[in-house]
């Protein structure tokens, strides 16, 4: 039976990454007349994954551009040395891969302490056990539907159970932590990632390669609902 608030929640957060950045505010303002809830940034390093993207001065721009919750997915190694300066950027939600941290649960209670929300993120590999000890800490679970580096990946549907059994876990611990999905989120799978207990939905090519991005975020949210 699904008896938390966290099952009441659904949230749609378009990825910039897909987005077209000779106009991002614009692109922004359009996934926002949609009803997008959040704007997930997704920072890469070149070594924790094979691509380089983006940084704190995009963020704080984006900062300029909306009022929505801005959440940042670090895709980094050694995040702890950019916590505060992402804070400082403007981030509302501030998330870290489990498998780029060496003292994760200093790294969770330092992002709440700066004022964020603390997200933890599994590649795909990643077992859910591996979340065991930091579930009680952390406010949101990003699960990765697919290697992340890239926008435009075809979605891993064996990250269902896993997704299924994250759920449990939260619900277990009495936690109220999220589950974020992100790679290859569109209209096709979400119904089941929904149904599997994912409540935020990351999406950046099934939203920013569409014509007419508001209606994106729509057809998205009506998949889910
Ligand atoms: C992948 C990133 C994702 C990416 C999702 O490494 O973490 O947030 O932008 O893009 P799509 O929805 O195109 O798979
Ligand atoms: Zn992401």
């Amino acid at each position: 039976m699904r008896t938390h608030i966290r099952d009441t929640i659904l949230k749609i957060a378009p990825s910039i990454l897909s987005a077209d950045f000779t106009k991002l505010g614009e692109q922004i303002s359009l996934a926002e007349k949609g009803g997008a809830d959040w704007i997930h940034i997704d920072v890469m390093d070149g070594k924790f994954v094979p691509n380089i993207s983006m940084g704190q001065p995009i963020v704080k721009s984006v900062r300029k551009a909306t009022k929505l919750p801005l959440d940042t997915h670090l895709m980094i190694v050694e995040p702890d040395r950019y916590l505060e300066s992402f804070k400082d950027a403007g981030t509302d939600r501030l998330t870290v891969h489990v498998e780029a941290c060496v003292h994760l649960h200093r790294t969770v209670e330092q992002i709440k302490k700066l004022g964020m929300k603390a997200g933890v993120a599994l590649n795909p590999a990643t077992p859910a056990e591996a979340l065991e000890e930091i579930l009680e800490y952390a406010d949101l679970i990003l699960v990765m539907t697919v290697n992340p580096g890239f926008g435009g990946q075809k979605f891993i549907k064996s990250m269902l159970p896993k997704i299924t059994e994250i759920s449990e876990m939260i619900e277990e611990a009495g936690s109220e932590a999220l589950i974020e999905v992100d790679g290859g989120v569109d209209e096709t799978n979400a119904q089941a990632l929904a149904a599997a207990g994912a409540n935020v939905f990351v999406a950046g090519n099934s939203i920013f390669s569409k014509k007419n991005i508001p209606s994106a975020v729509r057809e998205l949210r009506k998949a889910v609902l």
